[in-house]
């Protein structure tokens, strides 16, 4: 047994050696041939003995279970973002600012990644905790994720308690090779790295995030009690000595004009560089100069990232194709001739409202120049007139509505054009499409091409007929069969439990966001008790408006809505808050505050319930176990987990004696 335990001990070291040097230092010694060949062995050992599997266990690299959801966690401290620059004049000022207060100061010039900022916490030495930025203030749990980027070390060299930052993202190559492979597989390709990296750490299962090949680099430190370094650039020096991964294209230069040229030369080798960047940060580089020039409120001054420009191409506009929104208002739409630009292919770019077509003096035929805005949304910036074909003319909107026929008009003080008709199949078919998405019935498999061909064929007329489609209605339509039918029809009934807020949101009703519909869903709990609410008990509500107010009262009052609203209620569809009231969380429970981990198999409920009810005594369920977990419930066949709270002393509980202590609480 202790040979066994030796070897285990010796795997560990030479498959963290090895991934150390092919995924942080780029400078393999060994073949992969011979990484998988140890590991295999190690995942093997541990199968045969559970108890040598740990969390800093090399395995984990390929993922683990599969999670139901991902805890929020609030960051020890917050994760700020930068000011922006976007210019050289912006830039200037910037360096202005700081000499004012800090006087002449050298930088550090570092590539500013495009991917997710995520925050990594070391214990003694060992990766405990990953999160995602998320607020800045709370961030989500996503260690089981991160544990599978071969570029973060699972240990590093000297046992230090400590938080180090960085950008998760996804190389360039495999960002290609998975987007072949969705291809290949009649998916939907991922707009860009940083979409897809973002994707590959939201996989509740972490066996096909560990398939992704995300890599990460690490660009500062939160505490730097145990560092040596007096400034950024010898704190990364030390990051590097850890084992960490950092960026090696950094720069200390001795002023702005250095900082101009890094930007320069960077603008022009961006391209080569085997990951994507969005521009380049600059830090004050001595860490005293830091701390005088300190923090605004949601940023520090001592540094500021200068983000490049959006990618402008020149195109063709073919056309310009209307579109009507659930609330009426029509859009028009630049129809393009197809252009590569910032990594995927645009066709189709919004041109927003008639004045902008006009005071940008947009026609069909033109060459536009189109960007990215945000790097993500189409737009198109101006037309080129002195490349303009002859007969072109000046673009009108109708005056009617092209679905109904019905005229269009334009509301006081609104620049955009609607269709005011309630009953314009467009809107109604818009108006379906956002009551089966994912924040209001979240129905799957429902989508525009099916709803359009059953409000053509007639078979639905409003939301409320959803609820009445049999097989019967499904199966002639284009490219359905007996399952897609079934789970179609699965996916319908299962939607009629959602909790009210969903209902309330999906049905549209104007100024009623995600947020407010969970607020009035809370507030007033059934539909019945809705249809009594006053536009003063509204309006004592401390985010809803009169605008909001106003709207929901017409909307309730509204024969057709009262009818609508019976339909869905003949069928069943729930009308009633289910989710759990901030004031129903037990503040006097003995779990209140306390962090907790479930682990193994429980008999007598899910997980899912064990944590839901956890949570409404006021405590927090976390995945891993750290030295803040208060206690382990652990119910059977619990693995490395039980082991772990074990070698730490975390208290344990069985499933019986969690179930007494829940009987205890209930019956109090
Ligand atoms: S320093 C106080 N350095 O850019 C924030 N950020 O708003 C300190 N980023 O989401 C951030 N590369 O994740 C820093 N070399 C780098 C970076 C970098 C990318 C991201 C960061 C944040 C955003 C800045």
């Amino acid at each position: 047994m202790a040979e066994l335990a030796a070897r285990v001990q010796e795997l560990h070291h030479l498959l963290n050696k090895y991934s150390h040097e092919y995924y942080v230092q780029d400078n393999p010694s060994v073949p992969d041939s011979e990484y998988d060949k140890l590991l295999r062995e190690l995942i093997d050992i541990e199968n045969a003995h559970p108890e040598y599997k740990t969390e800093d266990s090399p395995t984990v690299r390929v993922g683990g279970e599969a999670q139901v959801t991902f805890n929020k966690v609030r960051h020890d401290t917050p994760m700020l973002s930068l000011g922006n620059a976007f210019n050289e004049e912006e830039l200037r000022r910037f360096d202005a600012r700081v000499r004012e207060k800090a006087g002449k100061v050298e930088y550090m010039c570092e590539l500013k990644i495009d991917g997710l900022a995520v925050s990594l916490k070391y214990e003694e030495g060992r990766f405990v905790q990953g999160l995602t930025r998320g607020d800045g203030t709370i961030g989500e749990d996503i260690t089981a994720n991160l544990r599978t980027i071969r570029a973060i070390p699972l240990r590093i060299n000297k046992p230090l308690t400590f938080e180090v930052r960085g950008e998760a993202y996804m190389p360039k190559k495999s960002f290609e090779h998975l987007n072949q492979q969705k291809e290949e597989a009649g998916e939907q390709a991922f707009a860009n790295p940083r979409n897809a990296a973002a994707g590959s750490l939201r996989q509740l299962d972490s066996k096909l995030a560990s398939k992704r090949r995300l890599s990460v680099f690490l660009y500062s430190v939160n505490d730097f009690t145990n560092f040596h370094a007096e400034s950024q650039s010898e704190a990364l020096d030390e990051l590097d000595e850890l084992g960490f991964k950092t960026n090696q294209n950094r720069k200390r230069v001795a002023d702005i004009e250095g900082v101009l040229e890094y930007i320069k030369y960077w603008t022009a080798h961006r391209e080569a560089l085997p990951y994507d960047i969005d521009g380049i940060v600059i830090k004050v580089n001595d860490l005293e100069e830091q701390d005088e020039l300190g923090f605004t409120q949601k940023s520090p001054r001592w540094a500021i990232a200068y983000k490049f420009p959006a990618e402008e191409v020149v195109t063709k506009l073919l056309d310009i194709e209307l579109s009507i929104g659930r609330t009426g208002v029509v859009t028009p739409t630049a129809v393009l001739e197809p252009v590569r630009v910032a990594g995927t292919t645009v066709s189709r770019a919004s041109l927003h409202n008639e004045d902008l077509i006009h005071e940008k003096d947009i026609r069909i035929g033109d060459s536009v120049v189109i960007k990215k805005a945000g790097d993500i949304i189409p737009e198109v910036i101006r037309s080129l007139p002195e490349r303009r074909p002859e007969g072109t003319e000046t673009y009108h909107m109708p005056t009617h509505c092209p679905s109904c026929g019905h005229e269009l008009v334009r509301l006081d003080g609104e620049v955009a054009l609607r269709c005011i008709n309630p009953k314009c199949p467009a809107q109604l078919v818009e108006g379906m499409i956002h009551f089966v998405s994912r924040q209001a019935m979240n129905i799957d498999g429902l989508g525009t091409k099916i709803i359009m061909q059953l409000y053509e064929n007639e078979i639905i007329k409003d939301v409320g007929d959803l609820y009445y489609l049999t097989k019967d209605d499904l199966l002639p339509l284009e490219r359905m069969g007996e399952k897609k039918a079934d789970n179609l029809l699965k996916a319908i009934e299962d939607s009629k439990d959602n909790s009210l807020e969903h209902l309330l949101f999906g049905l549209g009703i104007r100024h009623l966001g995600v947020k407010a519909s969970q607020v009035i869903a809370e507030r007033f709990e059934t539909m019945d008790r809705l249809f009594k609410v006053t536009e003063e008990e509204l309006l004592e509500i401390h985010d809803i408006g009169d605008k909001l107010a106003t709207s929901l009262i017409t909307y309730l009052n509204n024969e057709d809505i009262i009818a609508l609203i019976e339909k869905l209620r003949r069928k069943n569809v729930n009308m009633t808050y289910e989710g759990l009231k901030t004031t129903e969380i037990q503040t006097d429970s003995e779990f209140n505050g306390k962090t907790v981990v479930l682990t193994g198999k429980l008999h007598n409920m899910t997980r899912t319930e064990a944590s839901k009810w956890l949570e409404a005594q006021g405590a927090k369920t976390t995945s891993s176990v750290t030295k803040n977990t208060d206690l382990v419930i652990a119910g059977e066949d619990a693995g490395s987990k039980l082991t772990k709270a074990e070698k730490l002393g975390t208290e344990v509980w069985s499933e019986e004696e969690f179930m007494e202590k829940q009987k205890e609480i209930e019956n109090k």
